[in-house]
């Protein structure tokens, strides 16, 4: 990778999307992702004086950060505590291509990079469970208590099997999935989501621990889905994990509308993405033709962005409004 351009020392992360198990993952059952090609590059440089930020949210001294963004201020000041470097002399630029809280991994991935910026231009080597320990102080802030998902996608070049007690295992298939995912354009609060159910199983203990298990019992046959290369299976098991998520109240009715856009307009399967309430679906298509065609429809039907790719390539198709 890498590691330092004209203007400085780089780290980079891409996205990420949940194909299967987002929410049941956090009461440690698998779920399962896949790396998504828009990424966030952190450029770090010397610079005289105090740590100072720009980036498309904040510009401004590290002291100053907006309260949304202190976990990553902690993470900074860990990573130079670990590199045993001063806290200050360093100015961070981050470039995103990951729009915020759309569920595509924009926190991991940007915590990510700046802690692998950080660790180029100081020239100290990063290990994998560092690196982990230290995108997860900003994760807690974010989150509340994030599953580890994210992290660990935004750090997978291939679709990973997750679970937290197990940790994350590559997961290769034989045939290329196509995929579109399009943005409701309304930002969706991953920590309230994930609060909201937990609120629930509190008060219909057995009713929404049946549900974890069915999406659980999901995950397993998506896993040999992909495995076997079979799309039009793991379409249907996309559909029915979306039926279980709107009974964990974490759908919408755009999200909704846009998962029947899809199906209506061909898709194998879809099913909102991440946290919910707001945020992206994402759709399962036959080919790359039939990913454009369902693209089109999710567009004319309100859909704000649509990408759309191959999970065996690194090209991304965009359709904007
Ligand atoms: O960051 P998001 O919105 O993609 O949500 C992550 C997935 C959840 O399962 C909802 C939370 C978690 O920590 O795994």
């Amino acid at each position: 990778m890498e590691v330092r351009d004209r203007q400085g020392a780089v780290g980079e992360a891409h996205g990420k999307v949940i194909l299967v198990g987002e929410h049941v993952v956090v009461y440690n059952k698998p779920a399962i992702a896949i790396p998504f090609p828009l990424s966030i590059r952190a450029i770090v440089k010397e610079h005289m004086g105090e740590i100072s930020i720009d980036s498309s949210m904040y510009v401004g001294n590290l002291g100053g950060m907006p309260s949304k963004m202190l976990g990553l201020a902690q993470t900074i000041y860990r990573c130079l505590e670990l590199c045993q470097q001063p806290k200050e002399g360093i100015h961070i630029k981050i470039e995103s291509e990951i729009p915020m809280g759309r569920g595509l991994g924009s926190s991991a991935s940007v915590a990510t990079a700046i802690v692998r910026g950080i660790y180029n231009h100081f020239q100290k080597p990063l290990l994998e469970e560092e690196l982990y320990s230290l995108v997860e102080i900003a994760e807690n802030y974010a989150h509340g208590k994030p599953s580890g998902i994210d992290m660990r996608t935004v750090t997978s070049e291939e679709p990973i099997f997750y679970q937290k007690s197990q940790g994350s295992s590559c997961l290769a298939s034989p045939k290329p999935f196509y995929m579109v995912v399009a943005d409701t354009g309304e930002i969706g609060d991953t920590k309230t989501a994930v609060a909201h159910v937990n609120e629930l199983r509190q008060q219909r203990l057995s009713m929404i621990n049946a549900i974890i298990d069915e999406i659980e019992a999901i995950v397993w046959k998506a896993k040999d889905a992909i495995l076997t290369g079979d799309s039009k299976l793991l379409g249907n098991l996309l559909l029915m994990n979306h039926e279980n998520l709107k009974k964990l109240e974490v759908s919408n009715l755009m999200l909704d509308h846009l998962v029947e856009t899809a199906m209506r307009a061909g898709a194998l399967g879809a099913k909102l993405t991440g946290g919910g309430m707001g945020g992206c679906i994402i759709a399962l298509t036959k080919d790359m033709t039939d990913a454009r065609k369902v693209g089109e429809a999710l567009i004319k039907e309100g859909a704000k962005t649509v990408w759309y790719f191959s999970t065996h390539s690194k090209e991304l198709i965009r359709i904007k409004r």
